[in-house]
């Protein structure tokens, strides 16, 4: 059995090092082109990207998304996307806070958590996150105050992750009565709740069992970007098991499918869109599809790493990327992009 703290360190690396995308199911993202304006009769510097999401204006509609690492790599990556996340004016949020809550106060040195992150970011939203499995063996409303306390969070994720739980052999396997548990962290928690998945996507139907929960933030985190079963099947040992796994790699709901459906079955729902998303132009398809918000977790690890000027200039070339999007389309505002024309078949 491989240790918490041990098992985050090596997500990482597999992340950064193995090819552990999703190989024959795409996000959906390429098959959507936007009808080109020729004649957008705008000024690039027109276009006001700027929305409110937990009541903080963002500069832009974008997200970076939880990514855990390890202790030895944690607090360099989270100061990192906290320094980012404030130039830009972007919401951020840390990886799972599980280890740290569990270690008690030593713990809280662990993993790269503390104020410091909101000293770093006073000005965006920051979101806790722990998994839904969690919820078995914890009070829920304890475990929230307690992970939200620890970094100042204005928001808590709470990450569904079946799939990538069955296939290792540490993984929680008894998925049964948590709906009713987010059901009751949804009424106790100081902060809103937002669930999301990490590669697998979430459906309409969930959406609205969600919605019904009181759950009013859903992260889709769809299919066609990093992939869960591949990364834990990176790190077995056991022949079997990697042969189980193998499958799974291409499983879920492709994120562009996840958005529509999320957004028809939960009309009022504030949307993140996640899974796979490459650039700025990804992040309009995701808003123009029904999304509010759009989060990166693998395509911006490396950067991430390698620091806070990195990350800047690499969030930086997305946010360019959405505005020259908006442009082209004659969008000045998201929600002009929204109703932007779409070429409904690319190939003629
Ligand atoms: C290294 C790494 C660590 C992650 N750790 C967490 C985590 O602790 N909690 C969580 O909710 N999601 C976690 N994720 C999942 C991402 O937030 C995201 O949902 C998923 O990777 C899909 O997005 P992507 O295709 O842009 O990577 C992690 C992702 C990466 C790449």
């Amino acid at each position: 059995m491989t240790d918490g703290v041990t098992r985050k360190s090596q997500h990482l690396d597999i992340v950064l090092r193995r090819d552990v995308s999703a190989r024959t199911v795409t996000t959906g993202f390429e098959a959507i082109r936007f009808e080109h304006a020729a004649l957008p009769e705008m000024a690039l510097g027109d276009v006001d990207l700027s929305t409110t999401f937990l009541n903080r204006r963002l500069g832009a509609p974008l997200l970076i998304s939880s990514m855990t690492g390890g202790p030895e790599r944690a607090d360099g990556i989270n100061r990192a996307i906290a320094e980012a996340a404030q130039q830009h004016r972007i919401a951020f949020g840390v990886g799972s806070q599980r280890v740290a809550l569990e270690g008690g106060s030593t713990g809280l040195a662990r993993g790269g958590f503390g104020r410091h992150l909101r000293d770093a970011a006073p000005d965006v939203p920051i979101l806790a996150n722990f998994g839904a499995a969690q919820l078995r063996d914890w009070d829920g409303a304890d475990m929230a105050r307690r992970a939200i306390d620890m970094i100042g969070a204005d928001a808590l994720i709470v990450h569904l992750n079946p799939l990538q739980e069955v296939v290792q052999p540490e993984g929680d396997r008894d998925w049964c009565g948590l709906t009713e548990k987010l059901a009751a962290l949804a009424r106790l928690s100081p902060v809103p709740v937002i669930v999301k998945e990490v590669g697998a996507g979430i459906s309409g139907a969930l959406a609205t069992r969600l919605w019904d929960a009181g759950v009013r933030i859903i992260d889709v985190a769809g299919a066609g970007g990093t992939s869960w079963a591949a990364v834990e099947a990176e790190r077995l040992s056991d022949e079997r098991a990697k042969a189980i796994a193998a499958p799974f790699r291409d499983w879920g709901i492709p994120t562009a499918r996840a958005i529509v459906d999320v957004r028809a079955a939960c009309p009022a729902a504030t949307i993140i869109a996640s899974g796979g998303l490459k650039d700025g132009l990804d992040v309009a398809k995701s808003i123009r599809l029904g999304a509010d918000l759009a989060g990166f977790a693998a395509g911006v690890l490396e950067a991430a790493l390698a620091g806070g000027d990195a990350l800047s200039g690499r969030v930086g070339v997305v946010v360019e990327q959405l505005r020259i999007a908006c442009f082209c389309t004659g969008s000045r505002t998201l929600a002009d992009l929204r109703h932007a024309r779409l070429v409904t078949d690319a190939s003629t």
